[in-house]
């Protein structure tokens, strides 16, 4: 059985969709802060579902019982909330983690993957980044991923547990939330456009991110799960694309006004872009879907219909 920390949220929820259809017996750990029931859908009957926090030790033994694998998806997964409340972010990041491993060490698991970010490269002027270049994060949610890295770690070394951690850069797809107050870019830009509102870029534009389709990365997690890679892997597209070029694709696909320009956020970093080789190399990973198709396929998942 494969434990999915963060099930109900949107990488998780994809992730969940593609093993239940693979055949494998899946069980979600969620609190529901940030994902949604409604995420999961369709998959009544094929998937266990617990509704409880990563932060309490015996939900979290009760949901260990019987995992070979443990999928460790569930955060705090904002720069700007955890800027705005680090402690909190810690303590589900950092701490969250900590009591995850515990639990799957005493439970005799065999695999666990630890989800990372793209934000523990900070800003470094360096691209692509790969993942021998050191560590440099510039927020609170950066530094409660780097930490969690290097508990996976640890964990690897100390008690032979197979680990590794997946640093995903900028996700996108149908099901990201778009009206929480720390949405992401694409599914805030694409539901402005639908409705003829102005969207709102942070900084001039220039900023460029390695966009990264849903079910990509939920392949690669697949991937990763039921592989015994050891160690750290960047999961993207290995494409950039500025936050303006972005903004024009998307008013050219659904119309609206043009872009309103408010100050960049603390945090953020300029730009990011992947080498994806590593992953490739260790468990045959390899993003297939451009930015057209998917900007393509997240536009109609938001069209009202
Ligand atoms: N979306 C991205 O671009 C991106 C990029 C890099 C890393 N990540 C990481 O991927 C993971 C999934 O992010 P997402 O974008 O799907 O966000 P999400 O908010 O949709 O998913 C997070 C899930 O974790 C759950 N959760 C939060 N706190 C919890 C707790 N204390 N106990 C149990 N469940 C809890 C939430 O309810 C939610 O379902 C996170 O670890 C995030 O940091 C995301």
């Amino acid at each position: 059985m494969i434990l999915v920390t963060g099930g109900g949220g949107f990488i998780g929820s994809t992730l969940v969709r593609r093993l239940a259809a693979a055949g494998d017996a899946v069980r979600v750990l969620d609190n529901f802060s940030s994902g949604f029931r409604r995420n999961l859908d369709g998959l009544e009957g094929k998937v266990e579902i617990v509704g409880a926090d990563i932060c309490d030790p015996e939900a979290v033994a009760m949901a260990m019982k019987g995992a070979a694998t443990v999928v460790h998806l569930a955060a705090i997964p904002s720069v700007a909330r955890s800027v705005a409340n680090p402690v909190e972010s810690w303590r589900v990041n950092v701490d969250g983690t900590l009591r995850l491993l515990e639990e799957a060490r005493r439970a005799g698991v065999k695999r666990f993957v630890f989800t990372s970010s793209s934000s523990v490269y900070g800003d470094s002027p360096t691209l692509p980044k790969h993942e021998e270049m050191p560590s440099r994060p510039l927020s609170p949610y950066a530094a409660s991923k780097a930490a969690g890295e290097a508990l996976v770690s640890a964990w690897a070394a100390s008690y032979g547990l197979s680990a590794c951690a997946l640093r995903p850069f900028n996700v996108y797809g149908p099901r990201q939330d778009p009206k929480s107050e720390y949405a992401a870019a694409i599914p805030r830009f694409v539901t402005a456009a639908l409705r003829g509102e102005a969207p709102v870029i942070y900084g001039d534009g220039s900023q460029t991110r390695d966009f990264t389709f849903v079910e990509d990365a939920a392949e690669a997690f697949e991937r990763a799960a039921k592989s015994a890679a050891p160690g750290v892997f960047n999961v993207a597209a290995g494409g950039r694309v500025s936050v303006l070029d972005l903004v024009n694709r998307i008013r050219a696909a659904c119309g609206g006004p043009p872009p309103r320009f408010e100050p960049r956020r603390a945090g953020d970093v300029l730009h990011s872009q992947a080498d994806v080789s590593a992953a490739e190399r260790a468990f045959g990973f390899r993003a297939r879907t451009s930015i057209e198709q998917g900007l393509s396929r997240t536009i109609e998942w938001f069209r009202p219909r």
